[in-house]
């Protein structure tokens, strides 16, 4: 998503500038091309050297060094964001009121590409008139900001005031300007993990699945410009996203009445959730106690989702299945795409190393109802994700 993106990054004198480390390496890591100036202040928290290492590009700091000039208006028409980071109270006023003192100041006036703010202050310079009048008036003029959290401040109290994370900063850069538009305007619903059955207060019957196959295909379909309902049972997994709308449910049938109420107003359907195929008849409200001897738990089946989508499934919608098979991989995954009136159908093997429950990578094979197969090699599910995305994209505009 960032491969080839011209990021410029402004930082100024806080201690948050220790950040911009990370972020440069989470940036050049994901392939984009990274420019950095550094205010005066800034050197004394971070060093030029580091900063141009990581981003492999000659840190600025002068309008005019050695009598070479920094073409302030070439780099604020090279990026594709410049992200000012962090942000201290000081150039915020200069922001606000078009001084133009060094070369990051004279680049933001001269930029023409989305700017954005990332705000550090101790909590009461971030609470001061001064500071809220003027983050009001460089809104007017069009920058971003993105927010400062809670949390222990340079001052050793704890308030409102620290720059928002790295990953933050990546996440809301992505989300901001480099989604793509092939699933704009569409609607998406996903299941994601494992559902818990309960049996008792204290016990449920579940499975292995981690989950993480399904948010990678969430955060890839919410990266192809789609707008994306994600329907999870209990998870670890994280969505670095804040525009996903996440639905979390734990058991088979929680994630049945979530879905069905979604179902009708979306027009691709991804179904990767390992849902429980059976449920206790009866949940104790208290501890079940030990017995003498053996004892069964009496199972009903739970109601199919990717079934009940696919019976009231309309023409222009798109759903995807999947199935996870130890023997007769693909005749059992084919019956599942007939009988779920599926379009599509992820076959997972677990005979595959490497592959299925809570590795980082997997194996897929795509079936589509025409008979088309797609067998991809093992990859890691960020990559999974983006095959079974592309392949969707082909087949909602073939
Ligand atoms: N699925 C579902 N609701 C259920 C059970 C499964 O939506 N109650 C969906 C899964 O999300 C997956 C597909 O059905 O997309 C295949 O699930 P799986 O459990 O492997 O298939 P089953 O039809 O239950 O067959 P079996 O367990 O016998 O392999």
């Amino acid at each position: 998503m960032l491969a080839n993106k011209k990021i410029l990054i402004g930082v100024t004198g806080s201690i948050a500038a220790y950040k911009i480390i990370l972020l440069t390496r989470l940036l050049v890591k994901e392939g984009a091309e990274v420019k950095i100036i550094l205010t005066k202040a800034a050197t004394d928290f971070v060093s030029p050297l580091v900063l141009s290492t990581l981003s492999k590009n000659v840190v600025l700091q002068e309008l005019s060094s050695n009598s070479e000039w920094a073409n302030h208006v070439q780099l604020g028409r090279w990026a594709d964001v410049f992200l000012i980071a962090p942000l201290s109270c000081n150039t915020l006023a200069k922001l606000a009121n078009g001084i133009c003192d060094n070369l990051l100041m004279a680049t933001y006036l001269s930029a023409t590409c989305p700017i954005v703010l990332a705000p550090a202050m101790d909590e009461d310079m971030w609470k001061h008139p001064s500071t809220k009048k003027n983050l009001e008036v460089v809104k007017t003029y069009g920058n971003s900001i993105i927010n400062v959290g809670d949390g222990e401040l340079a001052s050793g109290l704890f308030g409102e005031g620290r720059m928002a994370e790295p990953e933050e900063i990546v996440a809301y850069l992505k989300e901001n300007y480099f989604r793509t538009t092939e699933l704009s305007g569409k609607k998406v619903l996903i299941t994601a993990g494992p559902t818990y059955e309960a049996i008792d207060p204290v016990r449920f019957i579940s499975n292995h699945s981690s989950g993480k196959m399904g948010f990678a295909l969430t955060e890839e379909l919410f990266s192809r410009g789609a707008s994306v309902t994600l329907v999870t049972g209990p998870t670890k997994e994280k969505l670095s996203f804040p525009s996903i709308k996440r639905i979390n449910v734990v058991s088979a049938n929680d994630m049945y009445n979530a879905c069905l109420s979604e179902a009708s107003a979306s027009d691709i359907l991804v179904m990767s959730a390992a849902v429980a195929d059976y449920t206790p008849v009866t949940v104790e409200f208290n501890k079940i106690k030990k017995k003498e001897n053996d004892w069964s738990i009496e199972l009903t089946k739970t109601k199919d989702i990717l079934f009940s989508i696919g019976q009231q499934k309309r023409e222009n919608q798109f759903l995807v299945g999947f199935a996870l098979e130890t023997n007769n991989e693909r005749e059992n995954a084919l019956q599942k795409l007939r009988n779920k009136n599926a379009d599509c159908i992820v076959l997972n093997s677990l005979n595959d190393k490497d592959a299925g429950f809570g590795y980082d990578t997997n194996k897929v094979t795509l079936l589509h109802k025409s008979g088309e197969t797609h067998e991809f090699s093992l990859k890691t599910k960020k990559e999974v994700a983006k095959d079974i995305v592309s392949f969707i994209i082909s087949k909602i505009n073939g």
